[in-house]
């Protein structure tokens, strides 16, 4: 390993430990967030040597939640990044993050790194000049909950300068694989309503295979395309993480399921039930996040 990524890999145990110290935190909002946030640290963090960064640039990171992506970034080269959410309580706890990682009064940054936190809509971007332009700016897990794709786009590419890059990392459920098939189960049950519920909120899991086109259309120029694949040859147990984050995500989910009228209280619970059941059977997980880098190009077309 270079020496310079043995640097940022140690600034990042300091993370992942501030992060679990928030875990414990009684009325953190979005739990489970957090703990996709930590779960899915390394599939993130694998990306980082493969980003076209240098010190000095300026980064706009867009749905960053609890700011980890932010974060990683700041570890790794000296930059002055701009994280925006639209749920001002993770902006909230984003920052109280940012704190608790400066009062460990260890390297957790790139020297001369900074990371300021916005509470704002993707789609106010346009209008917010006081941002200025940035060199780069991410969004991960942000498409799959916007109804307006296109839109969000025309607005993070007003903030780009020519010749910047955005990357988008979002999910494809066409990717899945899981063999043997969760057919008639607890939790096929669960995933057809959680994506029945994204989809009456205008929300969309097959965003990954769409995000190309749609950034060609807004003018970029897409400069790579990868898919960061995990896979897991498991018998499960319900004290899994894994298995843990599932089950949290479903219940954050139970209320709006339950209001659309997807599904009842007592089928949910009864559908929960039997998953925890489920879980005992070894299965092959595959399953692959879609990674866009795409350019504004130097002239105006
Ligand atoms: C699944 S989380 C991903 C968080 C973070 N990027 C990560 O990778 O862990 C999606 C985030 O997008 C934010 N979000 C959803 N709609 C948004 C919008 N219209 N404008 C800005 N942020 C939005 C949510 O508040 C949430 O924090």
């Amino acid at each position: 390993m270079a020496e310079s990524t043995s640097a940022w890999t140690s600034r990042l145990h300091v993370h992942d430990e501030v992060y679990r110290d928030f875990l414990n935190q009684p009325d953190l909002p979005q739990r489970w967030l957090l703990e996709q946030t930590i779960y899915t640290g390394p599939s993130r963090r694998s990306l980082l040597p493969h980003l076209p960064l240098k010190d000095g640039m300026r980064v706009l990171d867009v749905g960053s939640g609890f700011g980890a992506l932010a974060f990683d970034l700041a570890a790794t080269k000296r930059l002055d990044i701009t994280a925006l959410d639209s749920d001002d309580a993770l902006t909230g706890v984003a920052e109280r993050i940012a704190r608790a990682l400066d009062d460990r009064l260890e390297i957790v940054f790139e020297l001369g790194s900074r990371v300021d936190f916005v509470s704002a809509d993707v789609y106010e971007l346009r209008s917010k000049e006081e941002l200025g332009v940035f060199d780069f700016a991410t969004a991960r897990f942000l498409f799959q909950h916007l109804s307006n794709p296109y839109e969000a786009v025309m607005a993070l590419r007003s903030r780009l300068k020519p010749g910047g890059v955005l990357c988008v990392i979002d999910v494809d459920d066409g990717l899945t694989i899981t063999y043997p098939e969760n057919t008639n189960t607890g939790f096929a049950a669960l995933q057809r309503a959680f994506a029945e519920l994204q989809s009456a909120e205008g929300r969309d899991r097959n965003i990954g295979r769409k995000m190309p086109h749609l950034l060609k259309h807004a003018g970029f120029d897409i400069t790579a395309t990868a898919l960061l694949p995990q896979t897991q040859f498991i018998q499960t147990t319900v004290e899994d993480p894994g298995v843990q984050l599932t089950i949290r995500r479903f219940e954050a989910a139970k209320d709006d399921m339950v209001a659309h009228g997807i599904l009842g209280a007592s089928q949910f619970d009864d559908c929960l039930a039997a998953y925890r059941q489920e879980v005992l059977q070894p299965q092959f997980h595959i399953t692959s996040q879609v990674v866009i880098l795409a350019t504004k190009p130097l002239e105006e077309v």
